[in-house]
């Protein structure tokens, strides 16, 4: 078969770029009939280390310092946009003017109105995005989705959300952006709610209002020394406060009249990274947990007696068959991101919106900001409503 080659540019070669680097590696080999040959042509990354990362480990031909470079590079087709939050807004708007389409991760900017001025730049520029909601592809996810729209669950009634982690729950770690407002915008909300609000809405349905309770648990960390300034940063003596919230819950009402809750902590004791959702229906629940991915926990009408069954994922569901042969042999977290990529890239080729959107990137963020409205005033708040391409109102996508 003929591949097309399709040039890729990486900013900021963090956690999350690496990731998308091998993502793009990997597509190949998992969406072979897809015709599309990554090439990894440049990446940005101010740190040296990150650079030479990039061209010695990840196999870009070339590393800059200023991602600009990224965007002017002729040969640059499409763009991966992996770095904090607050240079999203500059860098999306950025790539969209330069007609580049772009995979950037969530949450889409520090606040709704950084999402918003995203979601316009690609309205106005018309070019295929892609947000890294990455939990919206596990096959168990996809299966729920189906038995929730098919109608074995009848109607939904509420639903329960949970993300909790222990990532920034010793104290001593350091102080990186994700604890500051100016670099991250909120702490939880944004970081892992966005996540579950988007699972929540990609499931059930628009989300209409909310209302929502937080609080700092850890209020001052240690600054960080010099160099890779991620969550294994060295910690210096000196601290500084932590200036969003480790812990946030969430009550809200979908557009049809269901309803649900949802909490997130990063500084608990014990859950790693567990992040959880169930889905109850008049005939019928579902329950699923990250940390045991490949399995989905389903009681259906006839079957209340026995309570929750282990359904293990299976060809059939979602692209499990891309990646295992068989139930029981399990997929990882990689993988998610490689049907991502396949996902933007296959968006990319066909002009259709397959991948997860701008649009679906702003309507989370809106419910993070209505969230953020009632903190302040202890009230419900209407969550603003964002016009399409919204993937998470569209059919499952055939790659
Ligand atoms: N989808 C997910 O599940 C998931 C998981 C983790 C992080 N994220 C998101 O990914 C993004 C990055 O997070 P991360 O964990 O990879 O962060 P990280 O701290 O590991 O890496 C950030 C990188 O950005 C680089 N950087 C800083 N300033 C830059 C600049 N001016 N130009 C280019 N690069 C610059 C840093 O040098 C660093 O290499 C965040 O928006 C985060 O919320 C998503």
């Amino acid at each position: 078969m003929v591949m097309d080659t399709i040039g890729v540019g990486l900013i900021s070669v963090g956690w999350m770029g690496r990731l998308h680097s091998r993502a793009y590696r990997a597509l190949p080999d998992h969406f072979p009939e897809l015709g599309v040959q990554p090439r990894l042509v440049v990446a940005a990354d101010p740190v040296p280390e990150a650079r030479e990362q990039a061209t010695e480990r990840l196999g870009y031909e070339r590393a800059v310092a200023d991602w600009h470079e990224v965007l002017a590079d002729p040969e640059v087709d499409v763009v991966s946009i992996c770095s904090p939050n607050f240079l999203h807004r500059e860098m999306a708007i950025a790539a969209a003017q330069a007609g580049k389409p772009f995979w950037i991760e969530k949450p889409m900017g520090r606040y709704a109105s950084d999402s918003r001025d995203i979601h316009d730049a690609v309205q106005q520029a018309g070019v295929i995005t892609s947000v890294g909601f990455n939990y919206r592809h596990a096959p168990a996810v996809e299966r729920a989705r189906d038995l929730i729209r098919s109608g074995r669950l009848g109607r939904i009634t509420n639903v329960r959300g949970s993300l909790l982690a222990d990532y920034s729950s010793d104290p001593a770690a350091p102080l990186t952006w994700r604890f500051e407002r100016e670099r991250a915008g909120s702490g939880v909300l944004g970081d892992l709610l966005s996540h579950g609000l988007d699972l929540a809405q990609y499931l059930v349905g628009r989300i209409a209002s909310v209302t929502a309770l937080a609080q700092t648990v850890i209020t001052e960390r240690p600054l960080p020394g010099a160099g890779i300034v991620d969550r294994s940063a060295a910690a210096t003596g000196d601290t500084k406060p932590v200036e969003n919230e480790d812990y946030a819950a969430l009550l809200f009402r979908f557009d049809d009249g269901a309803v649900g809750t949802m909490d997130s902590s990063r500084v608990v004791h014990g859950p790693h990274a567990e992040y959880t959702i169930e889905v109850y229906g008049t005939a019928g629940s579902i329950r699923w947990d990250f940390q045991r991915m490949n399995e989905l926990q389903v009681c259906l009408d006839g079957q209340e007696a026995a309570g929750y069954t282990t359904v293990y994922v299976a060809p059939g569901d979602g692209e499990f068959a891309r990646f295992q042969p068989g139930a029981g042999t399990a997929m990882g977290y990689d993988d998610l991101k490689t049907i991502e990529a396949a996902q933007f890239l296959a968006s990319v080729r066909s002009g259709r919106q397959l991948a997860p959107s701008v649009a679906d990137g702003l309507a989370a963020a809106s419910i993070v900001e209505a969230a953020e409205a009632s903190l302040a005033d202890g009230a419900w708040h209407e969550v603003a409503r964002v016009d399409g391409p919204l993937t998470f109102d569209a059919p499952t996508p055939v790659i």
